[in-house]
Protein backbone atom coordinates (compact mmCIF):
# COMPACT_ATOMS: atom_id res chain seq x y z
CA UNK A 1 0.00 0.00 0.00
CA UNK A 2 1.40 3.06 -0.67
CA UNK A 3 -0.01 6.40 0.75
CA UNK A 4 0.23 8.61 -2.09
CA UNK A 5 -1.61 6.24 -4.62
CA UNK A 6 -4.03 9.11 -5.90
CA UNK A 7 -2.11 10.64 -8.87
CA UNK A 8 -0.72 7.68 -10.13
CA UNK A 9 -2.14 5.15 -12.89
CA UNK A 10 -0.02 2.17 -12.49
CA UNK A 11 1.24 0.36 -9.28
CA UNK A 12 4.75 0.29 -8.56
CA UNK A 13 6.93 -2.31 -10.07
CA UNK A 14 7.97 -5.13 -7.64
CA UNK A 15 11.76 -3.98 -8.03
CA UNK A 16 11.20 -0.33 -8.06
CA UNK A 17 9.02 -0.99 -4.88
CA UNK A 18 11.76 -3.29 -3.26
CA UNK A 19 14.05 -0.58 -4.17
CA UNK A 20 12.88 2.01 -2.76
CA UNK A 21 11.42 0.89 0.18
CA UNK A 22 13.10 1.05 3.56
CA UNK A 23 10.54 -1.06 6.19
CA UNK A 24 13.59 -3.55 6.18
CA UNK A 25 15.96 -1.41 8.56
CA UNK A 26 13.32 1.34 9.21
CA UNK A 27 10.76 -1.23 11.16
CA UNK A 28 13.17 -0.56 14.31
CA UNK A 29 11.68 2.51 15.47
CA UNK A 30 7.51 1.79 15.19
CA UNK A 31 8.22 2.39 18.58
CA UNK A 32 8.83 6.22 18.29
CA UNK A 33 6.87 6.22 15.03
CA UNK A 34 4.10 5.42 17.38
CA UNK A 35 5.15 7.77 20.06
CA UNK A 36 5.95 11.01 17.72
CA UNK A 37 2.42 10.31 16.45
CA UNK A 38 0.43 9.95 19.57
CA UNK A 39 1.97 13.19 20.44
CA UNK A 40 1.19 15.10 17.15
CA UNK A 41 -2.49 13.72 17.19
CA UNK A 42 -3.02 15.02 20.99
CA UNK A 43 -1.77 18.31 19.29
CA UNK A 44 -3.92 18.61 16.96
CA UNK A 45 -7.14 17.87 19.03
CA UNK A 46 -5.69 20.31 21.57
CA UNK A 47 -5.04 22.70 19.11
CA UNK A 48 -9.07 21.97 17.76
CA UNK A 49 -7.90 21.12 13.99
CA UNK A 50 -9.38 17.79 14.80
CA UNK A 51 -11.80 16.91 17.35
CA UNK A 52 -10.60 15.90 20.83
CA UNK A 53 -12.77 12.56 20.62
CA UNK A 54 -11.24 11.77 17.07
CA UNK A 55 -7.80 12.62 18.62
CA UNK A 56 -7.96 10.48 21.80
CA UNK A 57 -9.66 7.78 19.63
CA UNK A 58 -6.10 7.92 17.56
CA UNK A 59 -3.88 8.08 20.53
CA UNK A 60 -6.15 4.71 21.88
CA UNK A 61 -5.67 3.27 18.31
CA UNK A 62 -1.86 3.87 18.28
CA UNK A 63 -0.93 2.31 21.67
CA UNK A 64 -3.06 -0.96 20.87
CA UNK A 65 -0.71 -1.14 17.83
CA UNK A 66 2.28 -0.80 19.57
CA UNK A 67 1.03 -3.07 22.10
CA UNK A 68 0.20 -5.78 19.56
CA UNK A 69 3.95 -5.35 17.90
CA UNK A 70 5.23 -5.94 21.32
CA UNK A 71 3.51 -8.71 22.34
CA UNK A 72 3.53 -10.28 19.15
CA UNK A 73 0.03 -10.05 17.63
CA UNK A 74 0.76 -8.09 14.61
CA UNK A 75 3.85 -8.69 12.28
CA UNK A 76 5.12 -5.43 10.06
CA UNK A 77 4.04 -6.02 6.80
CA UNK A 78 7.69 -5.86 4.86
CA UNK A 79 6.09 -5.42 1.79
CA UNK A 80 4.93 -1.67 3.38
CA UNK A 81 6.95 1.08 1.50
CA UNK A 82 7.71 2.36 5.54
CA UNK A 83 7.19 2.27 8.64
CA UNK A 84 5.42 5.33 8.80
CA UNK A 85 3.25 3.94 5.86
CA UNK A 86 2.66 0.73 7.82
CA UNK A 87 1.16 2.20 10.95
CA UNK A 88 -1.05 4.29 9.76
CA UNK A 89 -2.27 2.02 7.46
CA UNK A 90 -3.01 -0.39 10.29
CA UNK A 91 -4.34 2.83 12.28
CA UNK A 92 -7.09 3.24 9.47
CA UNK A 93 -7.41 -0.25 8.70
CA UNK A 94 -8.80 -0.35 12.24
CA UNK A 95 -10.37 3.18 12.66
CA UNK A 96 -11.60 4.00 9.30
CA UNK A 97 -11.66 7.79 8.72
CA UNK A 98 -10.98 8.93 12.04
CA UNK A 99 -7.47 7.01 11.21
CA UNK A 100 -7.50 8.92 8.44
CA UNK A 101 -6.90 12.00 9.86
CA UNK A 102 -3.87 11.58 11.82
CA UNK A 103 -1.38 12.87 9.00
CA UNK A 104 -3.07 16.16 8.95
CA UNK A 105 -0.65 18.85 9.35
CA UNK A 106 1.76 16.42 8.75
CA UNK A 107 4.53 14.97 6.33
CA UNK A 108 6.80 12.04 6.26
CA UNK A 109 9.24 14.19 5.93
CA UNK A 110 9.04 15.92 9.70
CA UNK A 111 7.81 12.56 10.53
CA UNK A 112 10.65 10.72 9.60
CA UNK A 113 12.91 13.36 11.46
CA UNK A 114 11.60 12.74 14.57
CA UNK A 115 10.84 9.08 14.88
CA UNK A 116 15.01 8.88 13.77
CA UNK A 117 15.90 11.84 16.72
CA UNK A 118 14.03 9.53 19.06
CA UNK A 119 15.40 6.98 18.71
CA UNK A 120 18.81 7.80 18.76
CA UNK A 121 18.29 9.32 21.86
CA UNK A 122 17.77 6.39 23.74
CA UNK A 123 20.60 4.70 21.89
CA UNK A 124 23.12 7.45 23.11
CA UNK A 125 21.91 6.56 26.68
CA UNK A 126 22.44 2.59 26.08
CA UNK A 127 25.74 3.52 24.63
CA UNK A 128 26.38 6.05 27.53
CA UNK A 129 25.95 3.32 30.01
CA UNK A 130 27.99 0.64 28.57
CA UNK A 131 31.26 3.35 28.20
CA UNK A 132 30.20 3.86 31.93
CA UNK A 133 30.38 -0.05 32.76
CA UNK A 134 33.78 0.04 30.91
CA UNK A 135 34.80 2.91 32.96
CA UNK A 136 34.17 1.41 36.27
CA UNK A 137 36.08 -1.60 35.46
CA UNK A 138 38.95 0.07 33.90
CA UNK A 139 38.99 2.03 37.72
CA UNK A 140 38.66 -0.94 39.68
CA UNK A 141 41.19 -2.94 37.69
CA UNK A 142 43.49 0.51 38.32
CA UNK A 143 42.87 0.26 42.06
CA UNK A 144 44.14 -3.61 41.87
CA UNK A 145 47.26 -2.56 40.03
CA UNK A 146 48.05 0.29 41.34
CA UNK A 147 51.23 -0.72 42.22
CA UNK A 148 52.04 -3.04 39.54
CA UNK A 149 54.80 -1.76 37.40
CA UNK A 150 55.40 -2.14 33.92
CA UNK A 151 57.49 -0.24 31.17
CA UNK A 152 55.94 2.59 29.71
CA UNK A 153 56.49 2.42 25.45
CA UNK A 154 56.97 5.67 23.07
CA UNK A 155 57.99 4.07 19.65
CA UNK A 156 57.07 0.66 21.22
CA UNK A 157 60.56 0.81 22.21
CA UNK A 158 60.76 0.67 26.30
CA UNK A 159 60.91 4.11 27.41
CA UNK A 160 60.13 4.65 31.60
CA UNK A 161 58.74 2.81 33.88
CA UNK A 162 55.06 3.52 34.62
CA UNK A 163 52.02 1.46 36.94
CA UNK A 164 49.96 -1.16 35.01
CA UNK A 165 47.16 1.27 36.71
CA UNK A 166 48.03 4.12 35.29
CA UNK A 167 48.43 2.67 31.85
CA UNK A 168 44.35 1.35 32.44
CA UNK A 169 43.20 4.89 33.53
CA UNK A 170 44.66 6.73 30.38
CA UNK A 171 41.58 5.08 28.84
CA UNK A 172 39.35 5.77 30.76
CA UNK A 173 39.95 9.74 30.21
CA UNK A 174 39.76 8.60 26.73
CA UNK A 175 36.43 7.19 27.11
CA UNK A 176 34.97 9.95 30.06
CA UNK A 177 35.97 12.56 26.62
CA UNK A 178 33.86 10.20 24.81
CA UNK A 179 30.95 10.32 26.95
CA UNK A 180 31.15 13.92 26.84
CA UNK A 181 31.09 13.83 23.30
CA UNK A 182 27.70 11.70 23.55
CA UNK A 183 25.90 14.01 25.69
CA UNK A 184 27.18 17.39 23.50
CA UNK A 185 25.83 15.32 20.42
CA UNK A 186 22.41 14.14 22.13
CA UNK A 187 22.44 18.25 23.22
CA UNK A 188 22.49 19.38 19.76
CA UNK A 189 20.02 16.46 18.93
CA UNK A 190 17.42 17.44 21.11
CA UNK A 191 15.62 19.49 18.71
CA UNK A 192 11.67 18.67 17.88
CA UNK A 193 11.27 18.96 13.90
CA UNK A 194 7.38 18.05 14.17
CA UNK A 195 5.44 20.89 12.47
CA UNK A 196 8.08 21.82 9.52
CA UNK A 197 5.66 19.68 7.11
CA UNK A 198 7.31 18.28 3.96
CA UNK A 199 9.29 21.58 3.67
CA UNK A 200 7.31 24.65 4.46
CA UNK A 201 5.78 24.20 7.57
CA UNK A 202 1.85 24.19 7.34
CA UNK A 203 -1.15 26.80 7.48
CA UNK A 204 -2.89 24.82 10.15
CA UNK A 205 -2.66 26.73 13.65
CA UNK A 206 -0.52 24.12 15.19
CA UNK A 207 1.29 24.71 18.44
CA UNK A 208 4.86 23.25 18.22
CA UNK A 209 5.72 23.93 21.96
CA UNK A 210 3.13 21.32 22.72
CA UNK A 211 4.47 18.07 20.25
CA UNK A 212 8.19 19.42 22.00
CA UNK A 213 6.77 19.18 25.25
CA UNK A 214 4.95 15.70 25.07
CA UNK A 215 7.84 13.88 23.07
CA UNK A 216 10.27 15.60 25.78
CA UNK A 217 12.37 17.81 23.77
CA UNK A 218 14.91 20.47 24.43
CA UNK A 219 13.96 22.67 21.54
CA UNK A 220 12.07 22.94 18.60
CA UNK A 221 14.12 23.32 15.08
CA UNK A 222 13.44 26.77 13.56
CA UNK A 223 13.40 26.94 10.64
CA UNK A 224 11.38 24.47 8.57
CA UNK A 225 13.88 23.63 5.31
CA UNK A 226 16.66 23.03 8.37
CA UNK A 227 14.19 20.79 10.34
CA UNK A 228 13.73 18.48 7.36
CA UNK A 229 16.82 18.11 6.04
CA UNK A 230 19.46 18.29 8.86
CA UNK A 231 20.86 15.01 9.68
CA UNK A 232 23.89 16.77 11.09
CA UNK A 233 22.86 14.61 14.62
CA UNK A 234 23.70 11.26 12.47
CA UNK A 235 27.23 12.52 11.60
CA UNK A 236 28.27 13.85 14.49
CA UNK A 237 27.11 10.55 16.34
CA UNK A 238 28.85 8.49 13.88
CA UNK A 239 31.78 10.84 14.34
CA UNK A 240 31.84 10.16 18.59
CA UNK A 241 31.25 6.65 17.81
CA UNK A 242 34.23 6.48 15.65
CA UNK A 243 36.49 7.52 18.29
CA UNK A 244 35.16 6.07 20.30
CA UNK A 245 36.24 2.79 18.54
CA UNK A 246 39.52 4.60 17.82
CA UNK A 247 39.77 3.99 21.22
CA UNK A 248 38.15 -0.10 21.59
CA UNK A 249 40.51 -0.10 18.81
CA UNK A 250 44.02 1.26 20.33
CA UNK A 251 43.27 -0.79 23.47
CA UNK A 252 42.36 -3.85 21.51
CA UNK A 253 45.44 -3.72 19.80
CA UNK A 254 47.41 -3.38 23.00
CA UNK A 255 45.35 -6.37 24.37
CA UNK A 256 46.49 -8.33 21.80
CA UNK A 257 50.05 -7.68 21.76
CA UNK A 258 49.79 -7.69 25.61
CA UNK A 259 48.82 -11.77 24.71
CA UNK A 260 51.19 -12.65 22.64
CA UNK A 261 54.23 -14.71 24.32
CA UNK A 262 56.42 -12.10 22.89
CA UNK A 263 54.60 -9.86 25.74
CA UNK A 264 52.81 -12.04 27.98
CA UNK A 265 51.84 -9.06 30.19
CA UNK A 266 47.84 -10.76 30.24
CA UNK A 267 46.09 -14.15 29.49
CA UNK A 268 42.43 -13.52 28.23
CA UNK A 269 39.86 -15.49 29.71
CA UNK A 270 39.00 -19.13 28.08
CA UNK A 271 35.51 -17.65 27.57
CA UNK A 272 36.99 -14.47 25.83
CA UNK A 273 39.74 -16.78 23.27
CA UNK A 274 39.24 -19.15 20.62
CA UNK A 275 41.52 -21.59 19.51
CA UNK A 276 42.71 -22.77 15.72
CA UNK A 277 41.74 -25.62 13.80
CA UNK A 278 44.94 -26.75 12.97
CA UNK A 279 47.16 -25.80 15.51
CA UNK A 280 46.70 -27.14 19.28
CA UNK A 281 48.68 -24.45 20.85
CA UNK A 282 46.77 -21.37 19.95
CA UNK A 283 45.07 -19.53 21.72
CA UNK A 284 43.94 -16.52 20.48
CA UNK A 285 42.64 -12.67 21.28
CA UNK A 286 39.47 -13.08 18.11
CA UNK A 287 37.36 -10.92 20.15
CA UNK A 288 39.95 -7.75 20.80
CA UNK A 289 40.82 -8.46 17.04
CA UNK A 290 36.99 -8.21 16.13
CA UNK A 291 36.76 -4.69 18.04
CA UNK A 292 39.60 -3.76 16.17
CA UNK A 293 38.48 -4.92 12.57
CA UNK A 294 34.95 -3.61 12.89
CA UNK A 295 36.11 0.06 13.94
CA UNK A 296 36.42 0.28 10.32
CA UNK A 297 32.40 -0.65 9.44
CA UNK A 298 31.94 2.97 11.82
CA UNK A 299 34.40 5.32 10.25
CA UNK A 300 32.79 3.48 6.83
CA UNK A 301 29.71 4.91 8.48
CA UNK A 302 30.86 7.78 9.01
CA UNK A 303 32.10 8.42 5.62
CA UNK A 304 28.93 7.30 3.98
CA UNK A 305 26.87 9.79 5.61
CA UNK A 306 29.48 12.80 4.95
CA UNK A 307 28.84 11.54 1.08
CA UNK A 308 25.16 11.33 0.85
CA UNK A 309 24.72 14.87 2.78
CA UNK A 310 27.62 16.89 0.70
CA UNK A 311 25.72 17.58 -2.40
CA UNK A 312 21.74 17.79 -1.54
CA UNK A 313 19.98 20.75 -2.07
CA UNK A 314 17.20 21.92 0.22
CA UNK A 315 14.85 20.49 1.98
CA UNK A 316 14.06 16.50 2.04
CA UNK A 317 16.17 14.38 -0.75
CA UNK A 318 15.22 10.69 -0.92
CA UNK A 319 18.95 10.29 -0.98
CA UNK A 320 18.53 10.63 2.92
CA UNK A 321 16.85 7.59 3.12
CA UNK A 322 20.28 6.15 3.07
CA UNK A 323 21.10 8.28 6.60
CA UNK A 324 19.52 5.10 8.91
CA UNK A 325 21.25 1.78 7.78
CA UNK A 326 24.26 4.01 7.99
CA UNK A 327 23.89 5.00 11.76
CA UNK A 328 22.18 2.16 12.49
CA UNK A 329 24.94 0.34 11.50
CA UNK A 330 27.59 2.15 14.01
CA UNK A 331 25.25 2.30 16.95
CA UNK A 332 24.86 -1.50 16.56
CA UNK A 333 28.67 -2.60 15.81
CA UNK A 334 29.42 0.27 18.71
CA UNK A 335 27.06 -1.81 21.39
CA UNK A 336 28.00 -5.12 20.34
CA UNK A 337 31.79 -4.27 20.87
CA UNK A 338 31.23 -2.73 23.99
CA UNK A 339 29.10 -5.96 24.92
CA UNK A 340 31.92 -8.11 24.43
CA UNK A 341 34.91 -5.58 25.18
CA UNK A 342 33.96 -4.87 28.42
CA UNK A 343 33.41 -8.31 30.33
CA UNK A 344 36.88 -10.01 28.02
CA UNK A 345 38.69 -6.85 30.46
CA UNK A 346 37.12 -7.88 33.46
CA UNK A 347 37.99 -11.48 33.42
CA UNK A 348 41.68 -10.96 32.10
CA UNK A 349 44.15 -12.39 34.51
CA UNK A 350 47.00 -9.85 34.80
CA UNK A 351 50.92 -11.59 34.79
CA UNK A 352 52.75 -8.12 36.94
CA UNK A 353 55.67 -10.94 37.31
CA UNK A 354 55.82 -10.70 33.41
CA UNK A 355 55.66 -7.02 33.48
CA UNK A 356 58.23 -5.90 35.58
CA UNK A 357 60.51 -8.83 34.04
CA UNK A 358 60.13 -6.62 30.92
CA UNK A 359 60.25 -2.70 32.80
CA UNK A 360 63.27 -4.72 34.23
CA UNK A 361 65.25 -5.03 31.13
CA UNK A 362 66.44 -2.00 28.33
CA UNK A 363 67.50 0.58 29.96
CA UNK A 364 64.11 1.77 31.28
CA UNK A 365 65.60 3.97 34.62
CA UNK A 366 67.91 5.60 32.39
CA UNK A 367 66.05 9.21 32.50
CA UNK A 368 66.32 8.03 36.41
CA UNK A 369 70.06 7.87 36.35
CA UNK A 370 70.36 10.72 34.17
CA UNK A 371 68.34 12.78 36.91
CA UNK A 372 69.82 11.30 40.28
CA UNK A 373 73.16 13.30 38.39
CA UNK A 374 70.51 15.94 37.90
CA UNK A 375 69.51 15.99 41.70
CA UNK A 376 73.07 16.17 42.42
CA UNK A 377 73.68 19.54 40.69
CA UNK A 378 75.20 18.07 37.37
CA UNK A 379 72.76 20.42 34.35
CA UNK A 380 70.16 17.96 32.74
CA UNK A 381 72.08 17.80 29.59
CA UNK A 382 75.33 17.17 30.86
CA UNK A 383 73.56 13.97 33.19
CA UNK A 384 72.46 12.88 29.99
CA UNK A 385 75.02 12.95 27.94
CA UNK A 386 77.31 11.00 30.87
CA UNK A 387 73.83 8.30 30.91
CA UNK A 388 74.39 7.68 27.34
CA UNK A 389 77.69 7.05 27.61
CA UNK A 390 77.03 4.95 30.65
CA UNK A 391 74.17 2.84 28.49
CA UNK A 392 76.64 2.34 25.56
CA UNK A 393 79.47 0.86 28.32
CA UNK A 394 76.54 -1.47 29.42
CA UNK A 395 75.48 -2.46 25.95
CA UNK A 396 79.29 -3.18 25.30
CA UNK A 397 79.68 -5.12 28.69
CA UNK A 398 76.44 -6.93 28.21
CA UNK A 399 75.13 -6.05 31.14
CA UNK A 400 72.35 -3.74 33.05
CA UNK A 401 72.71 0.01 34.50
CA UNK A 402 71.58 -2.24 37.94
CA UNK A 403 74.83 -4.26 37.24
CA UNK A 404 77.45 -2.57 36.10
CA UNK A 405 79.91 -1.84 38.91
CA UNK A 406 80.41 1.90 40.65
CA UNK A 407 84.26 1.69 39.35
CA UNK A 408 82.53 1.81 35.74
CA UNK A 409 80.52 4.71 36.64
CA UNK A 410 82.62 7.06 38.11
CA UNK A 411 85.08 6.21 35.01
CA UNK A 412 82.58 8.55 33.01
CA UNK A 413 81.31 11.10 35.38
CA UNK A 414 82.66 11.15 39.39
CA UNK A 415 80.08 12.10 40.88
CA UNK A 416 78.65 8.76 40.82
CA UNK A 417 78.02 7.35 44.53
CA UNK A 418 76.25 3.91 45.48
CA UNK A 419 73.51 5.71 46.07
CA UNK A 420 72.90 5.75 42.26
CA UNK A 421 71.46 1.92 42.74
CA UNK A 422 68.95 2.86 44.42
CA UNK A 423 67.82 6.24 42.19
CA UNK A 424 67.49 3.43 39.46
CA UNK A 425 65.55 1.08 41.02
CA UNK A 426 62.54 0.26 39.21
CA UNK A 427 60.11 0.62 42.55
CA UNK A 428 61.63 4.38 42.98
CA UNK A 429 61.56 5.34 39.37
CA UNK A 430 57.87 4.24 38.52
CA UNK A 431 56.51 5.56 42.27
CA UNK A 432 58.33 8.30 42.56
CA UNK A 433 56.54 9.99 39.72
CA UNK A 434 54.34 12.20 41.69
CA UNK A 435 53.65 14.92 39.37
CA UNK A 436 50.22 15.67 38.31
CA UNK A 437 48.93 13.05 36.05
CA UNK A 438 51.87 10.95 36.51
CA UNK A 439 52.21 7.16 37.15
CA UNK A 440 52.86 6.55 41.16
CA UNK A 441 50.29 4.36 43.10
CA UNK A 442 48.85 7.28 45.04
CA UNK A 443 47.76 9.17 42.22
CA UNK A 444 46.60 5.90 40.04
CA UNK A 445 44.28 5.18 43.15
CA UNK A 446 42.92 9.02 43.73
CA UNK A 447 42.10 8.96 40.03
CA UNK A 448 40.34 6.41 39.99
CA UNK A 449 38.15 7.51 42.64
CA UNK A 450 37.26 10.81 40.89
CA UNK A 451 36.25 8.68 37.78
CA UNK A 452 33.93 6.31 40.28
CA UNK A 453 32.50 9.65 41.92
CA UNK A 454 31.95 11.19 38.66
CA UNK A 455 30.33 8.68 37.07
CA UNK A 456 28.34 7.52 40.30
CA UNK A 457 27.42 10.99 40.94
CA UNK A 458 26.57 11.78 37.43
CA UNK A 459 23.84 8.48 37.77
CA UNK A 460 22.47 9.56 40.94
CA UNK A 461 21.75 12.90 39.38
CA UNK A 462 20.27 11.37 36.53
CA UNK A 463 17.37 9.45 38.67
N1 LIG B 1 11.57 6.36 4.20
C1 LIG B 1 11.80 7.77 4.06
C2 LIG B 1 13.16 8.14 4.63
O1 LIG B 1 13.67 7.35 5.35
C3 LIG B 1 10.74 8.51 4.79
C4 LIG B 1 10.49 9.87 4.29
C5 LIG B 1 9.79 9.77 2.99
N2 LIG B 1 9.50 11.03 2.42
C6 LIG B 1 9.30 11.21 1.15
N3 LIG B 1 9.07 12.40 0.73
N4 LIG B 1 9.36 10.22 0.29
O2 LIG B 1 13.72 9.16 4.36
Amino acid sequence: MQLWKGRFQKALSKTTNDFNSSISFDSRMYREDIEGSIAHSKMLGECGIITKEDAEAIGQGLRGILEDIENGKLSIDMEAEDIHTFIEGELTARLGDTGKRLHTARSRNDQVAVDLRLYLKKQIDEITSLIESLVLVLCQKAEEYSETIMPGYTHLQRAQPITFGHHLLAYSEMFLRDLNRLSDCKRRMDVMPLGCGALAGTTYPIDRTITAQLLDFEGIAENSLDGVSDRDYCIELAGALSIVMVHLSRFSEEIIMWCSHEFKFIELDDAFSTGSSIMPQKKNPDIAELVRGKSGRVFGDLMGLLTVMKGIPLAYNKDMQEDKEAIFDAVDTVKMCLTAFTPMLDTMKVLPQNMRKAAAGGFINATDCADYLTKKGLPFRDAYKATGEIVALCIEKDCTLETLPLEEYKKVCDIFDEGVYEAIGLEKCAYERKSRGGPCPDNVRANAQRVKNYITGKNTENK
